[in-house]
């Protein structure tokens, strides 16, 4: 993995601040609904490989939303990681993390985050040269304390926490020193995807963009 790509998605994740975690059912939506997002300035797009439109969708997005920020979601093996690469995704995230993604993901793919919830897993991370984590699923997994507990031992780790993050908890997660973005998919329901319910999904972006500011 080239480490100067990494660090300018890390840059870019944290200054827009929140990701947005999107399951889509057709590439038109996709693309209309990256358009709404980045009209408001964000959130960053995860548009996960839930749906066979997934990757078809993030290419799209690349082709037609330029200022979109998009990466992949739910990525599971190295075959996830070698399509949403040669599809454009500016990252890749998944839930956990397994010794063939880290090997694959230390050749020629985009950048990529993987998942933790343990310290275990945090401690496998940093041996292979990661900073940068999804915390998953954050509340179920010990949300803001445990956060804060691994601030102590992990001192230079930074975590997208995701999962049971919402509009009441997203501004405490973010105002965490060690957190660089807030995740969660409660800024686009899929019912107003499929609905293509634009005007919602701006509404509660820009609301979700206003939670997550830093001062
Ligand atoms: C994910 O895949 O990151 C989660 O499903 C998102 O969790 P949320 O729906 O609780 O935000």
């Amino acid at each position: 993995m080239n480490p100067s790509a990494t660090q300018s998605i890390i840059d870019t994740l944290s200054s827009v601040g929140v990701v947005a975690v999107i399951e889509v059912s057709s590439v038109d939506r996709a693309v209309a609904l990256a358009q709404t997002l980045a009209k408001v300035g964000g959130p960053c797009l995860e548009i996960t490989l839930r749906s066979a439109a997934a990757v078809d969708a993030i290419r799209a997005i690349v082709d037609a939303v330029p200022n979109a920020v998009v990466g992949a979601g739910t990525v599971m093996n190295p075959q996830d990681l070698d399509r949403v690469t040669e599809a454009g995704a500016q990252f890749a995230i998944s839930p956990g993390a397994t010794p063939a993604l880290y090997a694959a993901a230390s050749k020629d793919h985009c950048p990529w985050i993987p998942g933790v919830a343990t310290a275990s897993e945090l401690m496998v991370g940093h041996a292979h040269g990661y900073a940068l984590f999804k915390f998953f699923p954050a509340q179920a997994a010990g949300g803001m304390d445990l956060l804060k507990a691994w601030s102590g031992p992990f001192p230079t780790a930074r975590f997208i926490p995701t999962g049971g993050v919402n509009e009441t908890n997203a501004s405490q997660y973010r105002a965490l020193a060690n957190v660089v973005a807030v995740g969660g998919s409660w800024m686009v329901p899929k019912a107003a995807i499929e609905d293509r319910d634009w005007a919602q999904i701006e509404a509660l972006a820009r609301a979700s963009l206003q939670l997550t500011t830093q001062p």
